[in-house]
């Protein structure tokens, strides 16, 4: 296995990445928030027709919370090679349990914290973001794994938001749990400690002889300083910090976003500036930009090129000057193919990531019919956005695709049409005719319909639009993030 990288995002599955990539005792700190039940897919790699290893990563259409092959030979695998009180406890579970979607849960989770526990360092911590639908067994699991021992917290995160239940009380809570890898495993208090509150005790506020201020407490003749400078812990019940409600401005448009503050007290509370932080479910990534914030190195992985776009402009917009490396992504046509192949909207995703457009998304309606992505900018004195759409298409097209999207983008200021083969000669001519789009604030043409086959986008070639800078409201715009004790990072 190669050495650590870090500042780093991977695309694909988290079990392949962790035993390709992430080298034992290697990791000091680990956030995972899995989805559960999202029907979300299943990774694989795969090798080219030529025997070569191809650095891209395909989709296996399986459903990883199902009872499916797959579930079943990860179970065979935990009860045949896995630790050996793991595979007894998972055996038992699916004893009681059976054939069911908890049961795929929890074998894959399981298989997957088997290699988290393997990649901690000694003094490492491990945070399993869920919710009480599951709780209750992963406790089970982390136990046999990590040990009674190193169990450190219990935490419930507390919010308001989301609907509310009238048969039974609301559920307004996750579920945080929290292990160390041995009992050498870091707590930072300083970190995390909040200002005391002297009115919440009633002694009276004392000055020592060094001007520190303390409230005592005297127990059984003995004397007990609380510093005010000192702090207090939060309880493992969180309040005060509220999940994202739809107008938070730290908000993507990604459902399950996490709020920067849970992950900043997280890491602060179990890591120091300089230490690495993997995310093996990154999503839009808010551990990511935490860390990033806090002066960590970090590992994200995500099996969507639509987490790993969005996690990409994330990081640019709250960082402009960072530097990090995507890793597991189509780097050639034969890649770019391939996952074509195994599915549209992966391959999708990616090719609007080449040239920094927003996808739409699976439902679209109304006038955005027929539209993958798109990119939006500024273009007129007064501030009226101006949109260039996209298409993608992977399979074999002819000039109609090129009149259809002069009918799409009519109203539009420019059309972009992304195909994995190169255009036809007729298809070239078509984009010609179709004229310019006049740019009123830099009295400029640009090409009303533009071609781009995805081996110019490998190489380089981008969308001819009016400049961005300053001008982009493609995505919904991460704030720019000061780093802690560092400068305002600006262009
Ligand atoms: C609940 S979301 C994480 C949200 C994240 N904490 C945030 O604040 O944005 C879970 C993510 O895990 C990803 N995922 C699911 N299965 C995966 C796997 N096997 N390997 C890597 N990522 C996976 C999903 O694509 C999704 O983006």
């Amino acid at each position: 296995m190669s050495e650590l990288k870090t500042n780093v995002l991977y695309f694909g599955d988290n079990l392949e990445i962790l035993r390709k990539y992430i080298p034992d005792n290697s990791i000091d700190l680990i956030y995972l928030d899995p989805p559960f039940n999202s029907k979300k897919d299943y990774n694989i790699l795969f090798k080219e027709s030529g025997g070569v290893d191809s650095e891209a990563q395909i989709k296996a259409f399986t459903d990883t919370w199902h009872w499916t092959q797959i579930a079943q030979d990860t179970y065979h695998e935990i009860v045949t090679k896995g630790p050996l009180k793991v595979g007894k406890l998972i055996d038992a579970l699916h004893d009681a349990i059976g054939n069911n979607d908890v049961m795929a849960y929890l074998v894959m989770m399981t298989i997957r914290l088997v290699e988290l526990h393997r990649v901690l360092k000694p003094t490492g911590s491990l945070y399993l973001h869920c919710d009480p639908t599951a709780s209750h067994y992963l406790k089970l699991v982390l136990d046999q794994i990590f040990g009674p021992a190193n169990f450190r917290n219990e935490i419930v995160w507390c919010y308001d938001t989301g609907g509310r239940s009238t048969r039974a009380f609301p559920r307004k809570h996750d579920t945080i749990l929290c292990y160390g890898r041995t009992d050498k495993a870091g707590f930072y208090y300083d970190n995390v400690a909040l200002p005391r509150d002297p009115t919440t005790m009633h002694e009276t506020v004392v000055v020592d002889s060094h001007g520190r201020k303390y409230q005592r407490n005297i127990k059984a003749g003995k004397e007990y300083r609380y510093y005010l400078d000192k702090g207090v812990l939060p309880n493992d019940w969180w309040h005060d910090l509220q999940a994202l409600n739809p107008a938070a401005k730290e908000r993507l448009g990604f459902d399950t976003q996490k709020p920067l503050a849970l992950l900043e007290r997280i890491i602060q509370a179990s890591s120091n500036e300089g230490d690495v932080v993997l995310d093996p479910f990154c999503g839009c990534g808010t551990a990511v930009v935490a860390a990033q914030k806090l002066n960590r190195k970090w590992i994200g992985i995500d099996i969507t090129h639509l987490a790993i776009n969005l996690m990409r402009n994330r990081l640019k917009d709250s960082f402009p000057s960072i530097q990090f490396e995507v890793i597991g992504e189509p780097e050639d046509l034969a890649g770019a193919k391939s996952l074509a192949q195994q599915d549209r909207y992966q391959f999708q995703w990616w090719a609007l990531g080449l040239i920094g457009a927003r996808p739409l998304g699976e439902k679209k309606k109304g006038a955005d019919k027929g539209i993958d992505g798109i990119i939006s900018f500024i273009d007129e004195v007064g501030g009226k956005a101006r949109r260039v759409i996209v298409q993608v298409k992977s399979g074999h097209i002819g000039v109609n695709a090129v009149r259809e999207l002069e009918t799409v983008a009519k109203n539009d200021a420019i059309g972009v049409l992304i195909t994995l083969e190169p255009p036809t000669s007729p298809m070239k001519v078509e984009a010609v005719d179709a004229g310019y789009y006049h740019s009123p604030i830099w009295d400029k043409d640009y090409p009303k319909i533009q071609i781009l086959a995805i081996k110019e986008l490998l190489y380089g070639k981008t969308v001819d639009m009016p400049p961005q800078t300053q001008t982009s409201i493609t995505f919904a715009r991460a704030p720019k993030v000061s780093k802690k004790g560092g400068e305002q990072l600006t262009l």
